[in-house]
């Protein structure tokens, strides 16, 4: 069944036809094509364009539709254009010839985007559930290792001593940018499109608030030709997404070092991990190069999206069709990622003893020495190289930055010599970063509690 063909005088060319056609992806939007088709017909019922029993009928004829799906998705493999099509035709097995007044006034143009929309709506609320619940994980196992010291790294070169906690917390803090950017996108995508026709609304008298509510729409749009073309609400879901899958792919990026022999910080749970074919040792960390590796299929979705839409002019056009396809995409990885980082992260095995020796490391303890040499009165700048030639002094010579300030600090700074064993101690070093969003174990509890209170809020 065609939607339109009355102009006509041959059957599309088959290659042609293949070529168009949609429903091999759009027919998952079949499930929105329907709930909104319905309140089209409503809303026809209501304006007096249908009789009230014809609208009834459409209306069990849809429900119909919906039950026949869900019943038998078989029926989905037709050889129709669209799920617009498919719709339609289903509905005409039910009603007959009524089914042609389900299209009345209507034009796909406005029904492709109200279907993504809805689809969009419910799917960003899977992607938002999702998110929290690998931040709330995050959350967890940073409660736990508050205390845990470990590395801290900049330029991939330990830095400064940190916790377990302070790590977990700050992948956390992301993730609740990407649950109030989710949000955010989710407020444009909330806006009704239906009612535009094919670019200039249309000439029945609809309540289209009243479609509005039928679909739990917030907003109604407010311009017809801006309506059918407006795809930012794509973007900018796949926009988030691609953000996400960034902020995932760095936390597989940490891990995958943390698990790995040379740092020895963390345990993969072994249901995430795969064998090798040739080498019987090893475990790898396959999800979480999976992660990293889908960043960049998203981003190519985006990429894909912004060139689709550069250069169109205004209206609908049937580029616009190949709109969909990266919107499932991005978010499809973008959920799957989600599900496995979760699974990563609730499942890791925390090593404290490599932690902490790690974290003993003394080079790290240099800038907290440079530090407490200022606050004993001398000028940070001078203090920071008088550090530095200790720590030269340790490397040339092979022994112990402890023990070469031991050596030459009480003629610099008898109070800061005194507090040696002390600014030496990793776990006393990090609780010396008290300050808010620090990595003390304290402020490292107040920032994942916070974490919680934005993603509640
Ligand atoms: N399958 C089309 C899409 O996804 C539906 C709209 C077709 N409209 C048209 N005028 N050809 O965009």
């Amino acid at each position: 069944m065609k939607l339109w063909g009355g102009n006509y005088d041959a059957a599309p060319d088959a290659v042609f036809w293949e070529f168009n056609r949609s429903f091999a992806f759009d027919r998952r939007l079949v499930r929105e094509e329907i709930a909104a088709s319905r309140a089209w017909v409503r809303a026809l019922g209501r304006c007096g364009a249908l009789r009230a029993a014809e609208a009834e009928t459409l209306e069990r004829g849809l429900d119909e539709v919906l039950a026949g799906v869900d019943a038998d998705p078989s029926q989905l493999d037709v050889d129709l254009e669209d799920v617009h099509s498919f719709v339609e035709e289903r509905l005409g097995r039910i009603v007959g010839d009524l089914a042609g007044q389900a299209h009345l006034g209507r034009s796909r143009n406005e029904q492709a985007v109200t279907a993504l929309r809805l689809w969009a709506r419910g799917t960003i609320d899977h992607l938002r559930e999702g998110v929290a619940s690998l931040a709330r994980t995050l959350v967890e196992r940073g409660r736990e290792g508050a205390d845990a010291v470990m590395p801290g790294y900049t330029h991939t070169r330990a830095a400064e001593p940190i916790t377990f906690g302070h790590w977990a917390g700050a992948h956390a803090w992301g993730l609740v940018r990407d649950h109030e950017r989710l949000g955010d996108a989710r407020v444009r995508v909330d806006v009704l499109p239906l009612g535009s026709g094919a670019l200039a609304g249309v000439s029945l008298p609809l309540d289209r608030e009243a479609m509005a509510r039928d679909l739990r729409f917030a907003a109604v749009s407010e311009s017809a030709l801006d309506a059918v073309m407006d795809r930012d609400f794509a973007v900018e879901l796949v926009s988030c997404c691609a953000q996400l899958q960034t902020h995932l792919a760095r936390l597989a990026e940490d891990l995958i070092h943390f698990a790995g022999p040379e740092y020895g910080f963390v345990t993969l749970p072994e249901a995430f991990t795969t064998g090798s074919s040739l080498m019987p040792q090893k475990k790898n960390p396959d999800a979480l190069e999976l992660v990293r590796g889908k960043a960049a299929r998203v981003d190519g979705d985006l990429v894909r999206l912004l060139a689709l839409l550069k250069g169109l002019p205004s209206g609908y056009q049937k580029d616009l069709q190949e709109d969909k396809e990266a919107v499932f995409d991005a978010t499809d990885t973008a959920l799957g990622s989600v599900a496995v980082m979760t699974g990563v992260v609730a499942g890791l095995g925390l090593n404290r003893d490599a932690m902490r020796a790690a974290a003993g490391r003394e080079e790290m303890m240099a800038a907290g020495l440079a530090v407490a040499l200022a606050c004993e009165g001398i000028p940070f700048r001078k203090a920071h190289h008088v550090v530095g030639t200790l720590v030269a002094d340790a490397q040339k010579s092979g022994r112990s930055l402890k023990a070469v300030a031991a050596e030459k600090l009480p003629s610099v700074s008898p109070a800061a010599a005194a507090r040696l064993d002390a600014l030496f101690d990793p776990l006393q070093a990090v609780k010396a970063k008290a300050v808010r969003g620090g990595a003390a174990p304290d402020a490292v509890r107040a920032s994942l509690d916070a974490v919680l209170a934005r993603l509640a809020g």
